[in-house]
């Protein structure tokens, strides 16, 4: 059985470039290794990156049409995440529910209703978590100060990043509720500081992961 790990972190925080390095080094030592992300490529997932995060069309603004699309999108994502996790060694998920908590509840106040939602959305990726029977073993949260973030993309900034759109302050936002998520689940979140080149960074996430196939092989002997 595979291990099913997850990247977070700001957009321009650098998971995409570190993911494709730690890939192609554990492919190197014989592991078998499946990239996916999420927003996902299904027909929904391209839904979402059409209407709620390029155009601002129809439900971008509305946080529980949002936490509502993306949880639809992710709870099919586990079924088929479940049924690889059989024929691969690791599975490394581009973003995944800590994204919805970071990014639909960022710029909120502070409101009695707010605090309501955002509990709402923890205990909406904890029961479909729970519903499906399943778990992530290691996160990596990249953190990154946004304007480091930002002056990387420069030159390739998308719609999709929003940084373009996006209030002044929202990526702030996003990193602290990131940030406090690492504090809620201790064991699971791994804060990576992104400001070192992707090499180092890479390095220090792929010691952690060969550290738990280890234990898994021993653990399966
Ligand atoms: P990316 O594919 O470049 O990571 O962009 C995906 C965007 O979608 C990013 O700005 C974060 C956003 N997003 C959410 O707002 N909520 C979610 O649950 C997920 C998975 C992504």
């Amino acid at each position: 059985m595979g291990i099913f790990i997850t990247l977070e972190g700001i957009d321009g925080s650098g998971k995409t470039t570190v993911s494709g390095i730690i890939s192609a080094r554990l492919e190197k030592d014989g592991y078998k290794v499946m990239p996916v992300k999420e927003p996902t490529e299904t027909p929904l997932g391209k839904f979402i990156r059409s209407e709620i995060l390029c155009s601002g069309g129809a439900g971008a603004e509305d946080v529980l049409a949002s936490l509502f699309l993306f949880s639809a999108d992710r709870t099919v994502h586990i079924d088929k995440i479940k049924a690889e996790l059989h024929r691969f060694d690791v599975i490394i998920c581009d973003r995944f529910i800590d994204s919805t908590y970071a990014y639909q509840t960022a710029g909120l106040s502070g409101t009695d209703e707010n605090k309501k939602l955002k509990e709402f959305i923890l205990g909406v990726n904890e029961f479909i978590l729970e519903q499906k029977k399943f778990s992530i073993d290691r996160t990596y949260l990249f953190d990154l100060e946004p304007e480091k973030a930002l002056s990387r993309l420069n030159g390739r900034i998308s719609k999709i990043d929003g940084f373009d759109s996006r209030p002044p302050g929202f990526f702030n936002s996003v990193r602290n509720n990131y940030l406090r998520l690492s504090e809620k689940y201790r064991e699971r979140i791994k804060v990576i500081d992104a400001s070192s080149p992707p090499e180092n960074t890479a390095d220090k996430i792929e010691a952690d992961i060969l550290k738990m196939l280890e234990k898994r092989i021993n653990f399966t002997d």
